[in-house]
């Protein structure tokens, strides 16, 4: 780090000290990972979050975790919602199928491409129904 940039970052972090603000950054918990495998968290179908997963041909995008849900005939599907082009995880619309908005790649209820750039599906993720709660990890 240059001398001048270390002065401008260490006088920004004591400035926000002194006024008690954190420097801890905005995005920590805007962006976060798919599910590694390593975590399981449940959802309920009868929150209003997750109320479009009742109709068949309904999708959701989970409001905290990077995943997409979609109601195939009474089934419900996950897919990591990494966009397999170049990473997008937050910028999905749905219709009939989901697209990424990031550059408009369009993919199917089994997550297949339907027109790029992407070239590859969407990465599948393993659930657990019971009744109303899917399980996911
Ligand atoms: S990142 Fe999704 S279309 Fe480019």
């Amino acid at each position: 780090m240059e001398k001048r940039a270390f002065l401008k970052s260490a006088s920004l972090a004591t400035v926000a000290s002194v006024l008690g603000i954190s420097l801890k950054s905005c995005s920590e918990n805007e962006d976060p990972a798919p599910n590694d495998g390593n975590s399981t968290f449940t959802i309920d179908l009868n929150e209003s979050t997750f109320v479009d997963l009742q109709n068949d041909g309904g999708w959701v995008l989970h409001p905290n975790q990077d995943y997409l849900f979609v109601n195939v005939g009474g089934s419900i599907k996950a897919f990591s919602s990494r966009c397999t082009h170049q990473g997008c995880t937050r910028n999905w619309t749905f219709s009939t199928n989901a697209t990424c908005s990031c550059h408009a790649s369009v993919f199917n209820v089994n997550g297949d491409v339907v027109s790029g750039p992407a070239q590859s599906s969407l990465t599948s993720v393993q659930l657990t129904r019971e009744g109303d709660l899917l399980t996911i990890g």
